[in-house]
This record gives structure tokens, C-alpha cells and sequence, in this order.
């Protein structure tokens, strides 16, 4: 109950908070803005304001889980995929960005502390970073935050769900012209209301669109990975997340687009109601983000599923040494109506042209992107 009265008085002053950014703006806010202030607006957005957010069962007050929280065995895979692109990079440091929980970080860094100088996190959340400290603490000084970028990166970056946590622009078809979504205040019980105004973006495949169709484009998740091209001088980066390549991303199938809303275990796509204490997501345009990396100076090295990347990690190798329940669990990683086929490993280098990351050993699909 307690709980929940906090819950609820953070959301109304964020609805305050993005009113105001509203009104400041003229009236109008574009998707991208209201979903940054959703999420990220400091000590009110969803990750900002101490929700537990990432967890296994609802009842821990989670709203989601994730494979490092699922399974240890993920980041023990991962790890020996960072371990082998350390030693083709030479790097001495690892950068995670958005730790969620600090699990990831705990669960490769017994693997890796004999190899690194710093495994440096760079989060957004104020309350995740104080989270991630606790789980981390075993390792000291080994572990830092960063609040920007080092000018010049030697090593391996490394994201699990990262990309699909960055606010989207929100495209709509009517059928004729495209309109670029936007957030207006409402009166009555809902705070906000869609509101749309023509513009000049496209979703890459606009053909395909039938009339009333929603979609979105990703230029916060794209300029994210060019940024990391530009400062990595040689090194690896590595992301996880759910998506798909364009071809099937931009689908007139998929014309109702892919935001998404997570709350206490359960979906719903509603992302203008209880605003700051559900997550808000989009699934990952692999195409868009490797042609990014690329026009930026990366190579795109490998790309394939998760349950793919993990085997060829040895997962399987484990999982025989791990009991039942623990196979279980690292199970889901890999089953393709569970975690193994929606999400994927993309791989970019820098500076690393002969490097082919064991990731990708079998079944790369870049050929698909
Ligand atoms: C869906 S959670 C995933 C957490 C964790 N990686 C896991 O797998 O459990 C998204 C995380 O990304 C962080 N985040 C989002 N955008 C970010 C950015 N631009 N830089 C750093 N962290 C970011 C969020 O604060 C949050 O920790």
C-alpha cells in the first residue's frame, strides 16, 4: 500500500514535470521527448526514481526479467566472448552501459578481474548505479561509473537490453502522408493524448505501410552506437537485445509498430497511462543500428540469436556441469518461443579486421541484416 501511494504520487508529479515540458514546448511534445522524461526525467522517471524494476518473479516488486537475472549462466557464456575480444583487442577495460541491477557485471567479472584494469559502467539511474555498487562491491576499486565517455576507448563495450531502453520517434500513416507522433495534455482521467503533425522523417521501408499504421524509427539508439564508433580507437562492442532486421521490423504485419509497456510481469501497450511506474520499450531495428556503427567507423562483425551466440560461447559445456533447476533456467536463454530466437547479439570491431568473434562461429546471420 505504501508502495503503491509512493508509486503513484511520483507519476502525478511527473505528469506535473512533463505537463510543464509540455506547455513550454507550445503544446506539443514529440514521442521521443515524452518517453525520455517517462523514463529518465531525474528522481521521477521510471529508472529514476528507486523502482526495483529488473527482477525474477513480480513479487520482489520487479517489473521485468532479464537473462543475466535469469540465469547466471549468461554472463559466465558472455564473459568468455568479452575475455576472447580483450585478448584480440589488447584492451585492458570493459565499459557496460545500463547495468540494470549490477548482475551482469557480478556474474562475468570473477572471469574477467584477472584481465582488466577498470570494468566501468555507464548508467543513466541514479538509484541502478547505487544498486549496482552493492552487487559489485566484492570487487572494489576494479569497478567505476562514468558520467561521459573517454575520448579515445581500448577494450570491449558491452549492453544487454541497452538499445531498447532509448526513446524512439513515433512515425503514423494515414495512408497517404506521414505524420510524426507527438504527446499533448488531455482533460479528464487521462493526463495525455496523441496528437500528430506531418513531417519529414521516414521509417526505412515506407512502402509497405497500410493506412493507420504506427511505427518507429531509432535515431537515439543509432547515434548512440555511432557515438561509440567514433570513440573506440580498437576494441569490440557487443549489444543483446530483442529485435529484428529491417526487412521484417518494417513489416505491413507489423503495422501497429512495437512499443511496449512492462509492469509487475505483464505487457500491456498503453505508454501514455500510468506514466513513470511501467517501463517503456521498443524492439531493436538491427539494420538501422549496424548501418550506424558502420557509416561510423565500425565494422559489424558478427549478428546472430541469442540461444546461437550463447552455444557457440559454450553454454552448453554449463550447463552439463550445472544442476537441474540451473539448467532449467539458462534453458530459457536458448529456447526459440523463450529468449533464444526474439533476441539477438550484434558485434561490432574497430580497428580489429582480421578478428571473427566466437560468438558468431556458426550461424551468423549478417547476410540478414
Ligand atoms: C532494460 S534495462 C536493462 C538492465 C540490465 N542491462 C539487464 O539486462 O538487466 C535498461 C538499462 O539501460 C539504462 N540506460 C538506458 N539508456 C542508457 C544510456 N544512454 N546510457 C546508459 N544507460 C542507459 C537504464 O537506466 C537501465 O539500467
Amino acid at each position: 500500500m505504501h508502495a503503491d501511494n509512493d508509486a503513484a504520487s511520483v507519476s502525478t508529479a511527473l505528469v506535473a514535470r512533463i505537463g510543464a515540458a509540455i506547455a513550454a514546448a507550445g503544446g506539443w511534445l514529440p514521442f521521443s521527448a515524452f518517453m525520455a522524461m517517462a523514463l529518465y526525467e531525474p528522481g521521477l522517471g521510471y529508472y529514476a526514481s528507486g523502482r526495483l524494476v529488473v527482477g525474477r518473479m513480480p513479487e520482489t516488486g520487479s517489473d521485468f526479467v532479464t537473462a543475466p537475472e535469469l540465469s547466471p549462466l549468461f554472463g559466465r557464456a558472455l564473459a568468455r566472448q568479452i575475455d576472447e575480444a580483450l585478448e584480440a583487442s589488447g584492451g585492458d577495460e570493459v565499459w557496460e552501459f545500463g547495468a540494470g541491477s549490477g548482475a551482469l557485471a557480478a556474474e562475468m567479472l570473477p572471469a574477467l578481474r584477472g584481465r582488466i584494469r577498470h570494468y566501468s559502467i555507464v548508467e543513466l539511474s541514479a538509484p541502478l548505479r547505487e544498486r549496482q555498487r552493492e552487487a559489485t562491491r566484492e570487487f572494489g576499486d576494479l569497478v567505476r561509473w562514468l558520467d561521459v565517455l573517454p575520448e579515445r576507448m581500448n577494450g570491449v563495450v558491452v549492453g544487454n537490453e541497452v538499445l531498447d531502453a532509448m526513446p524512439v520517434d513515433l512515425l503514423h500513416f494515414d495512408g497517404a502522408s506521414w505524420f510524426e507522433r507527438g504527446v499533448v495534455r488531455a482533460e479528464g482521467e487521462r493526463p495525455f493524448a496523441w496528437s500528430d503533425r506531418p513531417t519529414a522523417l521516414r521509417p526505412p521501408h515506407a512502402a509497405s505501410f497500410p493506412a493507420g499504421a504506427t511505427t518507429e524509427t531509432h535515431r537515439q539508439a543509432e547515434g548512440f552506437v555511432a557515438t561509440l564508433a567514433e570513440h573506440m580507437e580498437r576494441g569490440v562492442a557487443l549489444f543483446v537485445d530483442y529485435g529484428f532486421p529491417e526487412n521484417e521490423y518494417y513489416h505491413p504485419q507489423r503495422s501497429e509498430g512495437t512499443l511496449m509497456c512492462h509492469r509487475e510481469h505483464r505487457s500491456d501497450p498503453d505508454v501514455l497511462a500510468d506514466v513513470g511506474i511501467k517501463d517503456i520499450t521498443a524492439h531493436v531495428d538491427f539494420t538501422g543500428v549496424a548501418l550506424a556503427g558502420q557509416d561510423a567507423g565500425f565494422d559489424v562483425a558478427g549478428y546472430t540469436s541469442q540461444a546461437r551466440f550463447l552455444f557457440n560461447c559454450g553454454i552448453g559445456e554449463l550447463m552439463e556441469r550445472a544442476s537441474l533447476r540451473a539448467r532449467a533456467e539458462a534453458a530459457m536463454l536458448l529456447n526459440e518461443h523463450e529468449m533464444g530466437e526474439l533476441f539477438k547479439v550484434i558485434a561490432f570491431t574497430k580497428g580489429l579486421p582480421e578478428y571473427a568473434p566466437l560468438g558468431f562461429a556458426a550461424g551468423d546471420r549478417r547476410h540478414r541484416l
